[in-house]
């Protein structure tokens, strides 16, 4: 079953009806995981994750990641983002070629998410696109999933066309819509540590503001 983003928009339980999201895999192949306690241990523990295990996603946690996106703050409450949501191993091979480096890891995701902004509605896409983007791996972290961030905005091929102009036509969408970034998901195949307290730039902190010159 394939989704569009007009079935996204008219039935968001249709990730559940999909047979291959509602898949259970009893054997557990990804780094266990222990729910957050609070948003600040989440916050330590989100780290970048580029290999993903075999195990699918569940249609519910899919569902809760694209809740968050669409709960995320937006510029004037315009909330004009469109997220493309691709789980096809395939199409993931060929969207992960959209940049001469950067992308690969794409292939290896379980789904996807193409996050796009409205430049025809709003001048902050670039920051609203941005927010939901992290919000959803702010959000897989807490459900267990590792994700990562991979620049399309400014962004292009060995050839110099722009990675934009490349999902635009693999995944259709219209001239208005820019993509900002891709989102992969998936269960963790390698562990990463929590981000280290100690190597906090502290110093890129400036109370009140930046000191006098001598
Ligand atoms: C705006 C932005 C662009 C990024 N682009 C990519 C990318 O194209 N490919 C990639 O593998 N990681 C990308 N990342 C992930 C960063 O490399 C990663 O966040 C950084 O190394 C810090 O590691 P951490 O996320 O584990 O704390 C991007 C992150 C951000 C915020």
């Amino acid at each position: 079953m394939k989704y569009t983003c007009k079935d996204m928009d008219s039935s968001p339980d249709i990730l559940l009806m999909c047979g291959k999201f509602s898949t259970f895999t009893t054997k557990i192949t990804h780094f266990s995981y222990r729910p957050m306690e609070n948003f600040k241990d989440l916050v330590q523990k989100r780290r970048s994750v580029r290999k993903f295990a075999e195990q699918e996603i569940q249609a519910e946690d899919l569902q809760t990641i694209l809740r968050a996106a669409l709960m995320s703050p937006t510029s004037k409450g315009t909330r004009a983002w469109h997220f493309v949501v691709v789980d096809d191993p395939v199409l993931l091979e060929k969207i992960s070629l959209c940049r001469s480096m950067g992308s690969q890891f794409i292939a290896g995701a379980k789904v996807a998410v193409v996050v796009l902004g409205d430049r025809d509605v709003t001048d902050a896409w670039c920051e609203d696109a941005s927010l939901a983007a992290v919000t959803m791996q702010y959000q897989a972290t807490d459900l267990g999933l590792g994700s990562c961030w991979c620049q399309i905005r400014n962004r292009f091929m060995e050839n110099g066309e722009p990675s934009d102009n490349v999902l635009r036509f693999l995944l259709r969408y219209p001239e208005n819509l820019t993509a900002e970034c891709i989102i992969g998901f998936g269960y963790p195949a390698i562990e990463r540590k929590p981000q280290d307290e100690d190597k906090l730039k502290w110093e890129n902190v400036h109370i009140g503001s930046f000191p006098e010159e001598d």
